[in-house]
């Protein structure tokens, strides 16, 4: 194994399971968190089912070679998360590639004829390789004797996660109680956490209120990262279509001067929004808390294996709804169903519980009309989530429950848009407003970091002239309490790293294909090649760009008047780059197929300019890019197949050719549902 110890106990985990008198090791393959949030639920389950305590860990940090070691009457429990085209995440490649030996030595044989194991394996069903690497492991221990307890459960991060997980688990802990001589009812619900009010809190500088660290409140430098972020302040926000209203594209410039943040082509930034004050305000009031929305908290985890404090304190219970939690997400079922026991009347306890233990109750009642937890909670008690809030129902929810049961307010991540080379100060997001009917007659629903946006836009605006910049008529009601200590508007947000990127030399063609906001990273990567072309051309004259490779451009938006993004830029990039720039636009909405009525997109104008994209992918090694919808990319996907198969002979070669591309990495997506 690897050498880096777990902390406390060495990276020994079947002594640490021994000497803490525990039966259950769960490891968690986790990249982004997801994973290890079900690890954590398995564990928080387990407890109250058997009344044991779990260990969740990390497989970097211990030994496999101990699997063989772990007693009979224990288990372990792998969440395992899929990534990428079917790859274990980072902190599972070692475990993974320990097990793919060719003869593999555990610490007393070579075989696991002893272990028991339970596995749930997350994955996306719109890549190719769903759950690959949960079904490599079950089918490795398997073949290596270990029994396996219940089925492999599978969660498709793309649709339905929480169900998938909801209606595998209690099949796997009624068989895990039988098989692993586990005693129900041993348990009975676990406090996670202890909130104490400090009312006499002075130190107003020390409470957080927005800043996700403590390097954030305290100013202290260091890097920005997930656990750090920067908190930027906006320096241009602009509409881009000419939609009056109607639809919205926010262009926002974060200014990253002095952060010490760097970024390049094709990485994402993730952005930190907060939840809008309607929602804040309608969870204090159900909870009675209005009044003391100001006071100070601090939150202790009574188990810190088990569950992590989900933000930084001391802290207000208004910053908590309004930075911390995600109260805009609809309700989950689970959680809806855990508060039952604290509902104001019978009724509505009795109604919460049938949303909890029925998937199509809980359906019909909140997910179709994407009811947010507190306006379920409200309706549930039969009051108008419309109403006054002052009248509101009040719930005796410990708030240490509530930390429990709504889960913490991630961000949200942009395809960054611009080029370091042209902007090495600011990040570019380009983003489509979300706001979306639910049904016929319902109420809209407002994409949370989208309308932030919005809402900074507006505020950063509110002088301009232009009545486009004032806040357009779709966005949510009221100001948002953006994060802004010293007076400025600021956006806490952090980079992510992608292998989305160009190749090094221009001689090579790229092939970007980005309908509607797909194109964002295409700006940033045109621009790249725009300043590459500068530099080149004050070296080597005019010819300079003579031996690059074709930079194929396809772009479509509904119409040319309303929603054509960067309009007025293309032609000043087409400008330097020459001929060596090819776009192909369209607009779905204006121009159509030979029958007159069928739309065109993407995918038709690469099939019409299908032999020359062939030709610059086979004789010329092309790169090809993908950016947008996952419908889009299948249907992008397919035209390529076509294409190729054309210029190859058979549709078998041209599925093989695409099959190659994207294991040599010149096929690439940033595709989102
Ligand atoms: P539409 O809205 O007119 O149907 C950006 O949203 C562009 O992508 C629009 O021109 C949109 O067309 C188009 N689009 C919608 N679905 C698509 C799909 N499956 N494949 C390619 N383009 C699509």
């Amino acid at each position: 194994a690897n050498g880096s110890t777990g902390e406390e106990g060495g990276s020994d985990f079947v002594s640490k399971l021994k000497n803490q008198n525990k039966r259950i090791a769960i490891f968690y393959g986790s990249q982004t968190g997801t994973a290890e949030e079900y690890a954590v639920k398995i564990a928080k389950e387990a407890k109250a089912r058997f009344g044991t305590s779990s260990l969740v860990l990390d497989p970097e940090e211990y030994e496999w070679e101990k699997l063989d070691a772990l007693p009979k009457d224990s288990v372990a429990i792998f969440v395992m998360a899929t990534y990428g085209e079917g790859e274990p995440t980072d902190n599972a490649v070692g475990l993974m590639e320990f097990l793919k030996e060719d003869s593999i030595t555990f610490s007393q044989g070579e075989r696991l004829d002893n272990l028991n194991y339970v596995i749930f394996g997350l994955g996306n069903r719109t890549y190719e390789h769903f759950n690959q690497v949960a079904r490599d492991l079950d089918k490795k221990l398997l073949d290596l004797g270990a029994h396996r307890i219940g089925e492999r459960g599978e969660g498709d991060d793309d649709k339905s996660m929480e169900e998938d997980y909801l209606s595998w688990k209690d099949d796997m802990f009624e068989k895990l109680a039988k098989e692993a001589n586990f005693e129900e009812g041993g348990g009975g619900e676990v406090q996670d956490f202890q909130v104490t009010e400090l009312s006499d809190h002075k130190e107003e500088a020390k409470v957080y209120k927005g800043e996700l660290s403590a390097r954030a409140l305290l100013g202290t430098k260091g890097i920005h990262d997930a656990k750090n972020p920067y908190a930027a302040p906006a320096t241009t926000a602009r509409e881009l279509f000419a939609m009056d209203g109607e639809r919205s594209c926010v262009h926002m410039e974060f200014d990253i001067e002095g952060s010490g943040i760097s970024y390049q082509h094709g990485d994402h930034v993730a952005v930190w929004a907060n939840n809008p004050e309607s929602d804040v305000d309608r969870m204090l009031a159900i909870l009675g808390l209005t009044e003391k929305r100001n006071t100070v908290i601090s939150v202790e985890s009574l188990d810190p294996t088990l569950a992590k404090v989900p933000f930084p304190v001391p802290t207000t219970y208004e910053a908590v709804f309004r930075h911390y939690l995600d109260i805009s997400s609809h309700a989950s079922r689970q959680s809806l169903g855990s508060l039952s026991k604290y509902a104001p009347s019978e009724a509505a306890a009795k109604e919460l519980e049938k949303i909890g233990s029925s998937r199509d109750y809980f359906n019909q009642k909140v997910a179709s009309r994407c009811l947010k937890t507190g306006e379920a909670l409200q309706l549930v008690a039969g009051d108008d989530p419309k109403g006054d809030l002052s009248k509101a129902t009040v719930w005796n929810i410990p708030f240490d429950r509530v930390i429990s049961s709504i889960p913490r307010l991630g961000p949200r991540y942009y395809s960054i848009s611009s080029s370091p080379k042209l902007h090495p100060k600011s990040i570019h997001v380009t983003a489509v407003v979300l706001r979306y009917l639910p049904k016929e007659g319902q109420e809209h629903i407002y994409g949370l970091a989208t309308n932030y946006l919005t809402q900074v836009k507006a505020q950063l605006n509110s002088e301009h002239p232009d009545k486009r910049f004032n806040t357009p008529k779709y966005a949510l009601e009221g100001p948002r309490g953006a994060y802004n200590r010293e007076g400025v508007i600021r956006t806490p947000i952090h980079v992510r790293r992608s292998n989305f990127r160009l190749p090094t030399s221009p001689k090579i063609p790229v092939i970007m294909v980005g309908p509607g906001t797909g194109v964002a990273p295409f700006r940033s990567f045109v621009q790249e090649r725009v300043s590459a072309a500068q530099k080149s051309k004050d070296k080597n004259g005019p010819q300079a760009l003579a031996d690059w490779g074709q930079i194929w451009l396809f772009y479509t938006s509904r119409r040319r008047t309303e929603d054509f993004l960067y309009e007025e830029e293309w032609p000043r990039y087409a400008e330097e780059l020459g001929d060596r720039f090819k776009m192909v636009t369209g607009f779905s909405r204006e121009q159509f197929k030979s029958d007159g009525k069928s739309k065109k997109y993407v995918q038709d104008y690469i099939l019409e300019n299908g032999q020359a994209l062939a030709e610059d992918i086979l004789q010329r090694k092309a790169y090809v890019y993908v950016c947008g919808a996952t419908d889009m990319s299948h249907d992008v996907e397919k035209a390529f197949v076509q294409i190729l198969a054309k210029a190859k002979g058979s549709e078998e070669e041209g599925k093989k050719e695409v099959k190659t591309l994207k294991e040599r990495s010149r096929f690439l997506q940033d595709v989102w549902s």
